[in-house]
């Protein structure tokens, strides 16, 4: 695997890779990266990685400094995947001046659930990926369905802005448990961790009750606030959405159910769609 810091050699490497799959994460991989670029790999000639801790998308007391930067075990992994390409910048390479230009994310989507919460986070996540599209120019990009505000956030900024991108999701990668995998269950304490599923296994719950038949989602969105409040979790929210657009469903339109909640100083977010 080819390591670069630079945009200049990485788009001259790229001119003659045939199609090319971009994989963007803040590294600290886990499972779930590592199953995107299996994924990758089968949607393309040459797998691009990024790793970069993007800081216009957490907000001012976020967990930005005590993000991991695991740099050199990330890049073993990407190895052993059979990633062809890392793309790793410094804050230099990435952001040379201050960020004043931003994607701008529709009020419909970087306000609601996730965007009520982390005001701005949507429109960082937006604007560094826009430029990491611009910098690799893929064919192809992969983004997890455990982030599925995100997902949408970025299939849509491809489809608006015309970019001629592939967006393919990945489903969610969960421990044995349940637990979605992600780089800040590393945060968990052991008796957190023991207690971690519960997140999942509640929304499995409200899923059933769903299928059976239930249709008073505010009242099924209650009762899991609720049960996590018991146990001891400061929930975000917790909300029955369309599919398409994680707005309020009105018919019978497909349906996903996406959560967020504090346990201790960790915050976890999950979603299973019905
Ligand atoms: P990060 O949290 O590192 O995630 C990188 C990619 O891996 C995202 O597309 C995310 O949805 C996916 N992912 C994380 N955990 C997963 C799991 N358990 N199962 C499946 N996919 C999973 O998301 C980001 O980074 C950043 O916001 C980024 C898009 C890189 C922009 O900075």
């Amino acid at each position: 695997m080819k390591i670069f810091h630079e945009i200049a050699p990485l788009r001259a490497t790229l001119r003659d890779a045939g199609r090319v799959v971009l994989v963007p994460t803040m590294g600290n991989l886990h499972e779930g990266h590592i199953r995107l670029m299996h994924d990758a790999r089968k949607h393309g000639d040459k797998v691009v990685a990024t790793v970069f801790v993007n800081r216009l998308q957490f907000r001012p007391g976020e967990d930005f400094d005590k993000y991991p930067r695991t740099l050199a075990a990330d890049a073993k992994c990407l190895e052993d995947a059979g990633v062809e390409y890392l793309f790793a910048p410094s804050e230099d390479v990435m952001y040379p001046t201050p960020q004043y230009f931003h994607v701008d994310v529709p009020d419909q989507l970087a306000t609601i659930l996730e965007g009520e919460f982390r005001p701005g986070h949507f429109r960082g996540v937006a604007t560094v990926v826009m430029k990491l599209f611009q910098i690799v120019q893929p064919d192809a990009a992969l983004f997890g369905k455990k982030d599925y505000q995100q997902m949408l956030v970025l299939s849509g900024l491809v489809r608006e802005f015309n970019l001629p991108i592939e967006v393919i999701a990945g489903d969610t990668i969960r421990a044995e448990d349940g637990l979605a995998l992600s780089s800040r269950n590393g945060f968990l304490s052991a008796s957190e961790r023991q207690e971690a599923p519960r997140l999942h296994r509640l929304l499995m719950d409200l899923v059933a009750r769903i299928q059976a038949g239930e249709r008073d989602f505010a009242k099924l969105e209650a009762v899991v606030m609720d049960q996590l409040r018991k146990n001891g979790w400061s929930p975000d929210y917790v909300a029955v959405r369309r599919r398409a657009d994680l707005q309020v469903p009105l018919g019978d339109d497909p349906l996903v159910v996406v959560a967020a909640a504090k346990l201790g100083t960790t915050r976890l977010i999950d979603n299973v769609e019905i």
